[in-house]
């Protein structure tokens, strides 16, 4: 049933509604559990729910809607390799690519085996790479999740980066990324990437072919060597004169990517041990978003809130703070995930929505944003649910500084939520923001992996109960069709039929 005709939905109205009056700073005076009953452990991680604008009462009813709405049924599905992608008939089955050799039977076991062909091929094939001391620069060229998720990760682990090793990553169409990097580079020294699902994506494409063009001009030689394709369209590399290529499926959605051969640059940058425990992270947080009870599944529990703040409570953004400069790309690529996941207006059957759907998803590292943009959050208008990000464990022996960050971490927790409600005029400060605190013991392969699938699940959640499809992307495709027609236009000079601005910029384009 679609959630706006659920009882449940109609129930968690009147209750929002009861709602408008809840202090957080009450709720702990009044409740001396709960701290532990919205505390959730999952594999490889802790998360603090308690600072948020929610209660026992909440989460049962979240859990009526989830219920209702066939969460666990949809769930099932995805894990049965079920075509719930409908609008483009696929599986979604990323999932899969983390799932121990063998340990499938029926239909889903000849997949499993050729994800596992796939990868051991790819883990020697980084090996290989990693042991040729002669290739220090990788660069992976890609956009979107044939970026985000490899650059994000590979910059979360720089700490077991192989010495020796440089990872560049270009994914902008705008030449002075590509310019810049490229001089810097020797043909001989150099790997490139090439890493597009569909392999046409005009940036990707557009770039493969410069360095293609500026590998023969610096005489390079063994394209072979130099050049690999991380595609499911293996036929469309070898077109491109690259024979080197790891595949993947169509049921992988290109932000679901990083597990596959587009998680090379990661699986040379840390070996395949590495990569594996990744893998292996992440497949712990599939078993416990399929195993765990609903109440205690922490995927779930964090997209029913996410569905919570949306429709009932309505804040339509959530920032991200890593308190970690290695995780300094999650936010970018949660962003992806969860705006190109659910950023829907009509449901799995194309009826159009009458609720909200996929927050606004941003942040900074901190302690960097507080000293930006905190502000608003602290005295602004809007409530902006934030999600911090900690590590117990440093890498680095500076140890006052670490734990100068997590205090930071913790106080920005509890300013938020304290405030300074005895001040006036502008020292005002009501406190009651919510906020989320998720605590990795160290950052390791493990639980990177572990993290991401968290993140992943809870999108599923929040896109299940809105009944949308969260495997597409239709949108973005008009604006590639266009761009192709405007770049034929800035040649041709041709503005007819276009409407007037863009003539305008057209022409000043040309002038
Ligand atoms: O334009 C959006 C998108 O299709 C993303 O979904 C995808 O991650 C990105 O482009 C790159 O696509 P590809 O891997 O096919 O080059």
């Amino acid at each position: 049933m679609r959630c706006d005709q659920t009882p449940a939905w109609q129930t968690l109205r009147a209750h929002a509604g009861a709602f408008r009056n809840f202090d957080l700073r009450e709720a702990f005076a009044q409740d001396a559990g709960r701290a532990a009953s919205l505390s959730q452990a999952a594999p490889q991680l802790f998360a603090d729910l308690s600072k948020n604008h929610t209660d026992a009462a909440t989460e049962a009813l979240l859990l009526s809607l989830a219920e209702q709405t066939g969460l666990a049924q949809h769930r099932d599905a995805m894990f049965r390799g079920e075509r719930i992608n409908v609008t483009e008939d696929r599986a979604v089955m990323h999932w899969l690519l983390r799932q121990p050799a063998g340990s499938l039977s029926g239909p889903l076991a000849a997949p499993l085996a050729q994800v596992h062909e796939t990868l051991d091929a790819m883990l020697a094939y980084a090996e290989r790479v990693r042991a040729d001391s002669e290739i220090t620069d990788i660069v992976n060229i890609g956009i979107g999740g044939s970026d985000l998720g490899p650059q994000m990760a590979v910059l979360a682990l720089q700490d077991l980066v192989l010495p020796g090793k440089r990872l560049h990553f270009v994914s902008n169409v705008d030449g002075h990324e590509l310019v810049a990097l490229l001089n810097g580079l020797q043909a001989r020294n150099t790997l490139f990437l090439i890493a597009s699902k569909s392999f046409t994506t005009l940036e990707t494409m557009t770039n493969a072919c410069s360095v293609r063009a500026w590998f023969d001009a610096q005489g390079g030689t063994e394209v072979a060597r130099h050049f690999a394709a991380l595609t499911t369209h293996v036929e469309a590399a070898a077109a491109m004169g690259i024979t080197s290529t790891f595949g993947f499926w169509d049921w992988v959605g290109g932000r679901y990517s990083l597990w596959s051969a587009i998680g090379l640059p990661l699986a040379i940058a840390i070996g395949a041990a590495g990569f594996k425990d990744l893998l292996a992270g992440a497949h712990a947080m599939d078993q416990h978003f399929q195993q765990a009870p609903l109440a205690q599944n922490l995927p779930v529990r964090l997209g029913l809130l996410d569905v919570w703040y949306r429709n009932f409570l309505g804040y339509t953004s959530r920032s991200i703070a890593p308190y970690h400069s290695a995780l300094r790309r999650v936010p970018a690529y949660l962003q992806q995930l969860e705006m190109e996941s659910n950023g829907k207006c009509v449901d799995r059957h194309g009826q159009a929505l009458s609720y909200g759907t996929s927050p606004v998803i941003w942040g900074e590292p901190g302690t960097n944003g507080q000293h930006a943009y905190f502000q608003m959050l602290y005295q602004g208008t809007d409530v902006v649910p934030l999600e911090f990000m900690a590590v117990k464990q440093p890498t680095h022996t500076l140890a006052v500084h670490h734990e100068l960050l997590l205090a930071n971490a913790l106080a920005q927790a509890q300013a938020l939520m304290l405030g300074k409600p005895d001040e006036g005029g502008h020292r005002h400060f009501a406190g009651n923001r919510p906020s989320t605190f998720l605590l990795l013991d160290a950052l390791t392969p493990a639980s990177l992996g572990a993290l991401i699938a968290l993140q992943e699940h809870r999108v599923f959640v929040s896109g299940a109960v809105w009944g949308i499809n969260s495997f597409d992307q239709w949108g973005v495709e008009l604006g590639k069709v266009l761009a192709r027609d405007i770049q034929a236009r800035l040649r041709s000079g041709d503005a007819s039929g276009l409407d007037g601005s863009t003539a305008a910029l057209l022409k000043r384009l040309r002038s």
